[in-house]
């Protein structure tokens, strides 16, 4: 088995469950609030996945603005979809970031949340991004950098093995770490950068470690090496660590906002 994760119908759905945890809600909150978008504004969310933060930005610019969702994958748009029923303000496309089916100067701001990271080809990402946006528009992207990951365990050797396969889920694992020359490299200017980190210090049903560790198991199970009875004893032995009050699990999001120079 090889590849990226897949966002199929399963991995939709899963995704969908797992980014209605508290953690993760937050971290959209801090995401709309940071866009610092206004009435009657056009924003693009690339790779819109489940809809979740999609709905919050159309109810934001409101029924004068135009709160687009752009995805590859047809069952995540499905999703969305259903979540933005009856607001007419928000439009879908189903296509790849590297090639958006827009207008030059089309949009005031965008973002793009746990998206790029997957993306092959970023410099070319980045210029479409560049081209699509009006002269002074806004775009913010959040990723993770998995060099992040403080999580304790009884059995490091089998847990670097493990997370080294997990890093086979992405295009780029580190990609907050070379974000900044390649936003420069597209013509952006840098505004901000901050981390939102996401700590579960206790391992509970809800948390986003429960659900991110669970995505881990199932996509390591019978890859590279990885047997999937080597894969459940790992994610029952952080189970375990929780249910004796043991368990430690943090990570960070990397937000880089930046603006596209207006015209002089
Ligand atoms: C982890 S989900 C994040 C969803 C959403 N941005 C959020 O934060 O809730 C990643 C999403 O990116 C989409 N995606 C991945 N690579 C893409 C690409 N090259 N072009 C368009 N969408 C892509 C996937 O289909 C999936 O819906």
């Amino acid at each position: 088995m090889s590849g990226m994760l897949e966002f199929d119908e399963r991995q939709a759905r899963a995704v969908e469950a797992m980014y209605q945890n508290p953690d993760v809600t937050g971290q959209r909150s801090e995401v709309l609030r940071r866009l610092e978008l206004r009435a009657g504004e056009a924003v693009l969310d690339i790779g819109s996945g489940p809809g979740l933060l999609l709905r919050d930005l159309a109810l934001t610019v409101g029924a004068s603005g135009r709160a687009v969702g752009l995805d590859m994958s047809a069952p995540m748009i499905d999703i969305a979809k259903r979540r933005c029923e009856g607001l007419g303000q928000v439009a879908f496309e189903q296509g790849q970031a590297e090639m958006l089916p827009f207008p030059d100067a089309a949009f005031d701001a965008a973002v793009s949340t746990q998206v790029y990271e997957y993306v092959p080809d970023m410099a070319l990402a980045l210029r479409e991004l560049y081209r699509v946006m009006k002269p002074g528009g806004r775009i913010l992207i959040l990723d993770t950098d998995w060099d992040s990951l403080v999580l304790h365990t009884n059995d490091r050797a089998r847990q670097e093995r493990i997370l080294k396969v997990w890093d086979e889920h992405l295009a780029d694992a580190h990609l907050p770490a070379t974000l900044s020359p390649k936003l420069r490299a597209a013509g952006f200017q840098i505004t901000r950068r901050e981390i939102i980190p996401l700590l579960n210090p206790e391992y509970h049903a809800n948390c986003f470690a429960a659900g991110i560790l669970d995505g881990i198991r199932g996509f390591v199970a019978g890859r590279s090496g990885i047997t999937r009875e080597e894969a459940d004893a790992w994610a029952q032995s952080l189970r375990d660590l929780g249910a004796r009050g043991e368990f430690f699990f943090s990570i960070n999001r990397y937000v880089f906002q930046a603006v596209k120079p207006a015209l002089k």
